[in-house]
């Protein structure tokens, strides 16, 4: 069975869907490995290293899918090159798909088997194939980063001869995945972390990084964590005591890092230009939501924007920004998604099609949106 591995196309896109580690477990599964020319240069991974790992290097798009069964990608396939492919081709990707319906129709139309990583139920068995928490984590850690490097101050408390330096005070909102990362690297880097989040949970997990948890607690907040372990969308009401809370915390940080998200929703909005306003000159704020709507009223997405005072980061696509890591955990999470799916004897599959990662994740096939939450969408 022959498995192509390409270029991606997208702007701001870095990363690769496959490593030279994976393309020599992939080929000891029995595998014939093709990879696109070029695939890995922005991650530092040269076309020498996969051939070297057992992969064949195509020297474009079209020798590379000529005949192959299964296309592993990070974000899809782009829009011109769906036509190209065979009915029945698999497609494995972070494909967006509440997002990006033209691709997911685009898909379905060309008759494709596509798996959207991104959805990879919250299981135990999956967590070695969970792409959203190995880029989530990638980008919380990179988040600190650019706030360092936007912020006219030092994180850490200084004692030098000539005065006390103060240690910088970040507030993280939203702390799952991306958000704990942030707080330990902002913590690393010796700043005074707080934190916020709806579902309750979250309070152990920022305490024990050594954050202070910020939280409007009611009757609601209970039910705030879906049995995904993901966060519902609040009520105004909530929304409105929340607002509150934020903005008098936000007023006494330097570093605000906003990383909330609501699966199949728009990200909710937590800083306000009023807020903005109220916090104090030089502050900054990374929006890591901004692709998805943006927790922060004047955040731009793809770009650093100043207003009232404050820097408003707006990076897409941050996991990318880390191109070699997050390709290296992405490469790992598909590689753990297809063995288990390598058939015991010959070079094929044997999928189970009733198993819950498959059903989780598999989005289009035989011409359809096949997803229960994507039919009719
Ligand atoms: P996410 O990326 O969808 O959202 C980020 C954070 O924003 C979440 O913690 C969410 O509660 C928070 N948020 C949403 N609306 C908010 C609002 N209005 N105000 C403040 N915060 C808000 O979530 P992520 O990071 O992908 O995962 C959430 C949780 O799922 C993790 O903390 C973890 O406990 C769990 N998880 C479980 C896994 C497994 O069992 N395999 C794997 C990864 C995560």
């Amino acid at each position: 069975m022959k498995i192509a591995v390409l270029k991606e196309k997208r702007d701001f896109e870095s990363r690769v869907a496959a490593s030279p580690e994976t393309v020599k477990k992939l080929t000891a599964l029995g595998f014939a490995l093709v990879v696109e020319t070029g695939a890995g240069a922005g991650a530092s991974m040269a076309d020498a290293a996969y051939s070297d790992a057992g992969a064949t290097i195509a020297s474009d798009m079209a020798a590379a899918i000529d005949g192959a069964d299964m296309i592993l990608t990070v974000q899809g396939v782009a829009a011109d090159d769906i036509a190209k492919l065979k009915a029945g081709t698999m497609v494995l990707g972070i494909l967006n798909p509440y997002m990006d319906k033209d691709q997911l129709n685009a898909l379905a139309g060309a008759g494709v088997t596509a798996f959207a990583m991104d959805l990879m139920p919250r299981i135990t068995r999956a967590q070695s194939m969970d792409v959203l928490s190995s880029q989530s984590n990638l980008a919380g850690y990179k988040s600190v980063l650019d706030a360092a490097s936007h912020y006219g101050s030092a994180f850490p408390m200084m004692m030098t001869a000539a005065g006390t330096v103060p240690p910088a005070k970040v507030m993280v909102m939203g702390a799952g995945v991306a958000g704990l990362q942030a707080i330990a690297t902002a913590k690393r880097l010796g700043a005074i972390v707080s934190a916020t989040d709806v579902r309750p949970v979250a309070k152990e997990q920022v305490e024990s990084l050594g954050g202070k948890f910020v939280m409007v607690e009611d009757d609601e907040t209970e039910a705030a964590e879906t049995s995904g372990g993901y966060a519902r969308e609040m009520s105004d009401d909530y929304k409105a005591k929340q607002a509150t809370l934020i903005a008098e915390t936000l007023a006494k940080q330097d570093i605000a890092i906003t990383t909330a998200l609501i699966p199949g929703r728009p990200a909710p909005m937590l800083i306000t230009e009023d807020m903005i306003k109220a916090m104090k000159p030089g502050s900054v704020i990374v929006d890591l939501a901004v692709e998805n709507g943006g927790n922060c009223a004047l955040a731009k997405a793809g770009e650093v924007v100043e207003a009232h005072g404050v820097t408003i980061v707006g990076y897409r696509n941050v996991p990318s920004r880390l191109a070699a890591d997050a390709s290296a955990l992405y490469a790992r999470n598909l590689l753990h998604f297809i063995t288990p799916l390598a058939a015991d004897e010959g070079d094929g599959l044997a999928i189970d099609w009733e198993d819950e990662i498959i059903t989780g994740t598999l989005v289009t096939k035989g011409g359809a949106i096949v997803h229960p939450a994507l039919k009719g969408a």
